[in-house]
């Protein structure tokens, strides 16, 4: 449990990476009360040296001891990081915010996005997760519709950004775009295939059935924030050549009648949501628009007529903020107030 505090002793776990930077960034932006800081990562970035809040901080390699005095403890160094050390982490009195998916699904572990299942960190063995980037932003929107008029199905594909893979994706996308507009042949060594001008119908590795992890995480994660595993959802994931940010098609069937109207205002006046949906005017969420902020957008909301209650949508958000970086810090934030009382 975290105690009540001035500041926080906090460590970072992978902050090198797209979105460790990410949190170095955001702990800044809205001055979390920090007071010492570890920048942890592996071997190969040890001793660099990153600015923090003002202070140059060298990065050290994680290890089972890189703990001692930490209070919390973000992770985004992938899941057997997770799997490895976060146990370390809570041993030497951490609460630990896990990025991966190595503990989404324990029974004992919160899956948790502020705006929509903040009451789930009441319970904690110390370990909280964070959802999937689509998830996040998915369920961000959805919530208050959910509340209004009970969701029964949704039908969600994917147009996910290279960021969502990492660094080396990123590099990947920058270099294979070079070399096909220079009639070079396109290394691929992140993705199966080029992504570069391409669309990978494929995140993850397969299962039995011919989905990948990535669209089941979707379908389980949805139902253990919204907590409601009567919630049906089938997801098509889909790699993209952007940069930043997640979009995704949204169909949702409702219980109840809703109205494109009516589900523009509930998301209105929710947090963490912002409409923006004037066909008109061709005004829609753009991934472009969206990298760099914090909000979830939503726009395209117009009637489903092939069913009896149902709404099409379009989402867009950040997945290295609201999708990693920022829920994670939200999610210590609130931790923080409910120490606090
Ligand atoms: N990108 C997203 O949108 C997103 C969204 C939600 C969740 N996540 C999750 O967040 C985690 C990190 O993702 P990312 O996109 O930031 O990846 P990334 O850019 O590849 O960064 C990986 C980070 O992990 C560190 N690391 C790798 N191996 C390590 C080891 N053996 N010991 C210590 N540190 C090690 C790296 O350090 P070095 O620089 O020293 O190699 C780097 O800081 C993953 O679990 C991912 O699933 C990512």
């Amino acid at each position: 449990m975290l105690q009540a505090k001035e500041r926080y002793n906090v460590a970072v776990v992978g902050a090198t990476g797209a979105v460790g930077q990410e949190m170095r960034e955001i702990l800044e932006e809205r001055q979390f009360p920090v007071d010492q800081v570890r920048m942890l990562a592996s071997e190969r970035s040890a001793g660099q040296e990153v600015e923090f809040m003002g202070r140059t901080v060298k990065v050290e390699t994680l290890t089972e001891n890189s703990f001692a005095g930490i209070d919390i403890a973000l992770f985004s160094a992938g899941g057997s990081r997770s799997e490895q050390f976060a146990p370390h982490a809570v041993k030497a009195g951490a609460v630990v915010v896990d990025n991966s998916s190595a503990f989404r699904m324990h029974d004992n572990v919160p899956l948790v996005v502020p705006e929509v299942n903040p009451e789930a960190l009441q319970n904690h063995i110390g370990i909280i997760a964070n959802p999937n980037c689509s998830t996040i932003q998915m369920v961000v929107a959805l919530k208050p519709l959910h509340d209004a008029a009970t969701i029964r199905r949704i039908v969600v594909s994917t147009y996910q950004s290279v960021s969502g893979t990492g660094q080396n994706a990123i590099e990947e996308l920058f270099t294979q775009s070079g070399q096909v507009l220079n009639m070079q042949e396109a290394t691929a060594k992140v993705y199966p295939h080029q992504i570069a001008f391409n669309c990978l119908p494929q995140i993850d590795v397969f299962d039995e059935l011919d989905y990948t992890k990535e669209e089941w995480k979707m379908v389980r994660e949805t139902q253990k924030i919204m907590g409601d595993d009567t919630i049906r959802v089938t997801a098509t994931t889909v790699r993209v050549p952007v940069f930043r940010c997640h979009s995704e098609s949204v169909n949702v069937e409702f219980e109840n009648p809703i109205t494109p109207n009516e589900a523009r205002a509930l998301m209105s006046a929710s947090p963490g949501v912002v409409v923006f949906d004037d066909p008109s005017r061709n005004i829609y969420p753009l991934a472009t628009d969206a990298a760099g902020a914090d909000a979830v957008y939503v726009g395209r909301v117009r009637v489903d007529p092939t069913v009896e209650n149902g709404l099409n949508m379009w989402i867009v958000s950040d997945n290295l903020r609201k999708g990693a970086a920022l829920n994670a810090i939200q999610i210590a934030e609130q931790l923080i107030r409910n120490a606090r009382g």
